[in-house]
């Protein structure tokens, strides 16, 4: 037997776990790419087949990374390369295993660099973007204009950016338990408190401008499933949908188990699990569902032109939805910020402070994954590592800001990414672990017990529902979309992440792989 590393880092508390994870999963997804999707998605149309995907994709995965986060901890570990050739271990040869790991592991890294590449821009609009409010400084301009002359202006993109970045780093830099605990602790009630104020807020706005269009219709459009549009376009709407799943609950890249991998050996996942994806949903439907599209809907004769208008809410929203895009939170809601007059400066100020907080705790996760890789598989000290992976984002996010489109045509790779890796996670978590090693594991010192129509659900359900938006977003790519820097910024990022795993657990397990035989085991 060989020593595993001596004391890692754990969670101090249970409700700074849970508040940790819930800070995981909620982030800009909630409340900027969720109304997003629901208003270019046909409104009630979306939420049938998001509910589906929650059911029978979102939660089963969710336990499955709580699982393999816990179990690579044990070991030592926090992050997929070494967790998954552990895992995969018990089906096949080390030496098989070991391709298996570097797969995964190649697949998380790659992914924590370039989907915080521009996550970390995106906050940085949101920081710059409370100030603006509390300025009002976009108060009497386009802001649709404004918007384009921000991003073109690189001192203040940096500053915002570098602000929110360093923060990070400093977190991050004191460690998991005295870090990352201590900051979610604050943010994460701020964050429910600020939505809710707002939600409150919408649910007496009424009609602000025009009586023919008031926040209810806002709620109207999400909340009354639209069948004829959902069978008139039900693949994209349900590629849409599941790839919103896993981008909200943060699934498909390796943060939640590196998360996991700081419980101790026989704290509760199952019962935890079902937590976030609570705590979540609650953030995103509830929440996230009742500021953006409400407000939205009832400044729309601010906003969408009147021939638009004239065709009906659904059609206005869709119009919203598609023009701005992500920057639908940036560009169209700060009119109606600037209708409440005053008022609308605080209430701006709100909005976007809460999307800061939003994403910070999710960016955390991603910053920290990075530092841990670092950390444990090249036995750099925190202190340093914190600081090489902040000069790795530095880097990576400089096409952000001067090549456009980058961001967009590496957001849509990401999608089928985070796909990719869910499905990685059901094949070596549950498969190659072995099922029943996996519904042990899941109710190890467990605080719930699921039932057991469950399992069938995550055996073969899930799988099926994971192959199909995978096929489907595949052929998007095959017709070209995504241009040759992100290109090479994935297959760079794809080369360094393989050697990096590889050599991670050939330097752990080498005389493992040697003899081709199990030989540590915990
Ligand atoms: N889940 C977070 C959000 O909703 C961010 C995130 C997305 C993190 C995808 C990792 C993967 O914004």
């Amino acid at each position: 037997m060989i020593a595993v590393e001596q004391q890692r880092d754990q969670w101090a508390s249970k409700i700074g776990l849970i508040l940790a994870m819930a800070g995981n999963a909620v982030g800009l997804g909630n409340f900027v790419r969720f109304p997003t999707q629901v208003a270019q998605n046909g409104g009630g149309a979306f939420m049938v087949p998001y509910f589906i995907a929650l059911f029978f994709l979102g939660i089963p995965v969710m336990w499955i990374e709580w699982v393999a986060g816990r179990y690579g901890g044990k070991y030592g570990h926090g992050t997929l390369g070494p967790t998954y050739y552990l895992m995969a271990r018990e089906s096949v040869k080390p030496r098989s295993a070991l391709w298996w790991g570097v797969i995964s592991g190649m697949l998380a890294f790659s992914l924590t660099v370039l989907l915080n590449s521009y996550y970390l821009h995106l906050i940085g609009w949101s920081a710059a973007y409370s100030w603006f409010s509390l300025t009002g400084a976009y108060f009497g301009t386009n802001t649709g204009d404004f918007f384009t002359h921000y991003l073109s202006n690189y001192g203040e993109i940096f500053l915002f950016w570098g602000i929110t970045v360093i923060l990070l780093a400093i977190a991050v830099g004191q460690g998991v338990s005295k870090g990352i605990e201590r900051w979610v602790k604050v943010m994460m009630p701020l964050l429910y408190i600020f939505a809710i104020l707002m939600v409150g807020y919408i649910f007496v706005l009424g009609s602000p401008i025009d009586p023919n269009w008031s926040t209810i219709d806002g709620f109207r459009f999400i909340w009354s499933p639209n069948w004829s549009y959902l069978s008139a376009h039900l693949w994209s709407v349900m590629l849409a949908a599941t790839g919103q799943i896993f981008f909200t609950l943060s699934l498909g890249m390796g943060i939640i188990q590196n998360y996991a991998s700081y419980l101790g050996p026989k704290d509760d996942v199952a019962l935890s699990g079902l937590a976030t994806v609570s705590l979540n949903e609650f953030a995103e439907v509830v929440l996230g569902g009742s500021i953006a599209i409400p407000l939205a809907t009832a400044y729309a004769p601010k906003i969408v032109p009147p021939d638009v208008l004239a065709k009906g809410k659904s059609a206005a929203l869709a119009w919203i939805g598609h023009k701005f895009g992500l920057g639908f939170s940036y560009t169209s809601l700060p009119n109606a910020f600037v209708s409440m007059g005053d008022a609308g400066r605080i209430f701006g100020f709100l909005w976007f402070i809460l999307l800061w907080f939003a994403g910070f705790t999710s960016a955390i996760a991603m910053y920290n994954y990075l530092v841990a890789l670092l950390e444990e598989d090249l036995n750099i000290k925190r202190k340093v590592g914190t600081w090489v992976v902040f000069v790795i984002y530095l880097i990576m996010g400089l096409p952000v800001i001067y090549i456009s489109g980058y961001m967009d045509q590496l957001d849509s790779w990401v999608s089928f990414q985070l796909t990719l890796l869910a499905l990685f996670d059901i094949l070596v978590a549950v498969y190659l672990f072995k099922p029943d090693n996996f519904w042990r594991e899941l109710h190890e010192g467990a605080w719930m017990t699921v039932p057991g129509w469950y399992k069938p659900i995550i055996l073969y359900i899930a799988p099926i529902l994971l192959a199909l938006p995978l096929i489907g977003t595949f052929k998007s790519f095959v017709s070209g979309k995504i241009g040759i820097a992100p290109w090479t910024a994935i297959i760079v990022m794809f080369i360094i992440g393989a050697i990096e795993s590889y050599y991670a657990i050939k330097r752990k397990y080498g005389e493992e792989l040697e003899k081709n035989e199990v030989i540590v085991k915990v």
